[in-house]
């Protein structure tokens, strides 16, 4: 007989971002390009930026501190089964996994610990993943962050994507929830024709770093910006309503839409396919620019503590990114309400 899949939902949530702000006037003195530009193009004013010695678990630690101690998880006491972190900017180049630095600064010694590499989707990814352990009965608690230290992979010289990313983390904690409640549909997937158009050349198997590949700066993120815009509006849109037929729902149940934040553009593009009035989509990318895999759960998270999101409603997260890939969820939230 074919075992009854449990429901997973968000039990706890966090957030955190470096202090140091780099606005659209700083930009200006770095590179030819002006805060008009930047905010007409993308709609982003400021970034955050990591500090010299702060890596990516340096920005995971306090969201995943945070995510825990809202949903009653002492990293510590054996109740935590398994981390998670999305991320494509790890603390270190090939191993170990950033989620296995993190385990340590949690002080969690049981816990299974694995990165998921979607970049820009990873977030959803992650989710999906971890979800997977609780619907089949394999695990109780879950933690997943995304966690991103984009300004360390950028060319700074380099106006058409320095001005774009920045740094920060979000995290959540899954648990098993009542049936109806939880994630109720997803979709994944991805395209690796289009690889080409977003990736950092250098550093890999393929071309390991050298003192040339340096000089033309091959370690640096490459991306072909108008052909990612195109598939972003494209797949967003799609993936929503994937996702929204597979729990039974259309865009019309939607409460909530909070998309990858990667350009206000992109997001008004798929919120207008949709059918979505402006009070159903939340956009912070004007604070946070594109954080790759930490920009949906920072997204969730202040949507949450800006009551946003109230028990009952529909959320739907949808992330876009290198790859190609895309991944969406629909999310009806629980009880998980906000205190300071
Ligand atoms: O997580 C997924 C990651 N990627 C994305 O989501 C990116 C998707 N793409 C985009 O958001 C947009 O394509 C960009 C914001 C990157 C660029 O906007 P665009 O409207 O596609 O501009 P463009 O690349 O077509 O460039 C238009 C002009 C060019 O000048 P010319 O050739 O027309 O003279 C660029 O050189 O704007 C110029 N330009 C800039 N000018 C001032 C490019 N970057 C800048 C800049 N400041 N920062």
């Amino acid at each position: 007989m074919a075992k009854q899949l449990r429901s997973v939902g968000i039990a706890g949530l966090g957030m955190y971002v470096p202090e140091r702000v780099l606005t659209n006037r700083d930009l200006e003195t770095l590179v030819d390009t002006t805060d008009d530009w930047i905010v007409t193009r993308t709609g982003i004013r400021e970034r955050r930026i990591a500090g010299e010695h702060e890596a990516t678990s340096d920005l995971a630690f306090p969201a995943a501190r945070e995510a825990l101690q809202r949903a009653g998880v002492a990293p510590d006491g054996g109740d935590l089964d398994l981390i998670i972190v999305a991320t494509c900017t790890g603390d270190m180049q090939s191993f170990p996994a950033t989620a296995s630095l993190l385990q340590e600064r949690l002080g969690t010694r049981r816990a299974a610990a694995f990165d998921v590499a979607a970049v820009c989707s990873g977030f959803v990814y992650a989710m999906e993943v971890g979800a997977q352990f609780i619907a089949t009965g394999a695990y109780e608690n879950v933690l997943v962050v995304g966690a991103e230290t984009m300004s360390r992979v950028l060319d700074w010289s380099d106006r058409s994507t320095c001005i774009l990313f920045g740094d920060g983390a979000g995290a959540v904690v899954l648990r098993a929830c009542p049936e109806g409640e939880g994630i109720l549909g997803s979709v994944l997937g991805s395209d690796g024709s289009g690889a080409a158009l977003l990736n950092v050349p250098a550093g890999g198997s393929r071309r390991p770093l050298t003192p040339a590949l340096i000089e033309q700066k091959q370690q640096y993120l490459m991306m072909k910006g108008r052909e990612v815009f195109r598939f972003a509006v494209e797949i967003m849109g799609e993936a929503a309503v994937q996702a929204l037929d597979k729990a039974g729902l259309t865009p019309g149940d939607v409460d909530l839409f909070i998309p990858h934040q990667a350009n206000t553009r992109i997001i008004d593009a798929a919120a207008k396919r949709l059918g979505l009035a402006p009070d159903k989509v939340f956009v912070n990318v004007d604070r946070y620019g594109n954080t790759s895999a930490a920009s949906i759960p920072m997204a969730l998270y202040e949507a949450w503590r800006d009551g946003r999101i109230r028990p009952g409603d529909v959320v739907v997260t949808v992330g876009f990114g290198a790859g190609l890939s895309w991944g969406a969820s629909v999310i009806r939230w629980g009880d998980v309400t906000w205190t300071p």
